[in-house]
């Protein structure tokens, strides 16, 4: 493995995006079409949080378990280094600022989103607080407060419609940027 200097001096070839948002908002649903579309890779950290063994402990209220921030952090360096991914995670503030070209936070309308996580099985204070999260924006503040303003981008994704609106818009940023670096 390269030491963290050379790593971080690798030109990226391909742009490191980020997808965000309260649980529900749609990100896997965005990133597994956005990821076929354009063939960048998919990294869904709940998922490669389990791989990598970032899981300790349970929280009882939350009823899931506790990530190792700076164990999966370590584990994704390289592979973020090199460029090329889209990152999908419900929390935006403990990844290095320099991995990420682009923030796009996706928010839902308030009822629809209580409709999404109640047929999911969504209960008590779980839900309550996801509710809240997006009533107050609360990802969207901590990706405003953590990355650059150019590089945060808000997209609405209530309806189906949207979805396809927003994977437009995001392959447009793309284009953009393979655009810049070939000038
Ligand atoms: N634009 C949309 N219009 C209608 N339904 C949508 C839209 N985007 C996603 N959904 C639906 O909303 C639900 C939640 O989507 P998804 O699992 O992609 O959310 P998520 O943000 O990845 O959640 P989590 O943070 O818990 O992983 C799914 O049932 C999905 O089909
Ligand atoms: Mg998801």
């Amino acid at each position: 493995m390269m030491d963290v200097n050379s790593l971080q001096n690798i030109r990226r070839e391909a742009p490191n995006i980020l997808i965000t948002g309260t649980p529900g908002v749609g990100k896997s649903s965005l990133c597994k079409q956005l990821s076929e579309i354009t063939g960048l890779q998919w990294l869904e950290i709940s998922r490669i949080a389990k791989e990598y063994n970032c899981l300790e402990d349970y929280d009882a209220v939350y009823q899931c378990p506790v990530l190792d921030e700076d164990k999966l952090m370590d584990g994704l360096e390289e592979t973020m280094c090199r460029g090329g991914n889209i990152v999908d995670y419900h929390s935006c503030e403990f990844f290095p600022e320099r991995w990420f070209d682009a923030v796009f936070v996706l928010t839902t309308d308030n009822t629809t989103l209580y409709d999404r996580l109640t047929n999911r099985g969504y209960t008590g204070k779980k839900l309550e607080d996801n509710i809240q999260c997006e009533i107050f924006h609360v990802i969207l503040e901590e990706a405003k407060n953590s990355y650059k303003e150019h590089v945060v981008f808000e997209l609405s994704n209530t309806v189906p419609e949207d979805l396809q609106e927003n994977i437009n818009k995001i392959c447009l940023w793309l284009q953009q940027w393979f655009q810049k670096q070939n000038c």
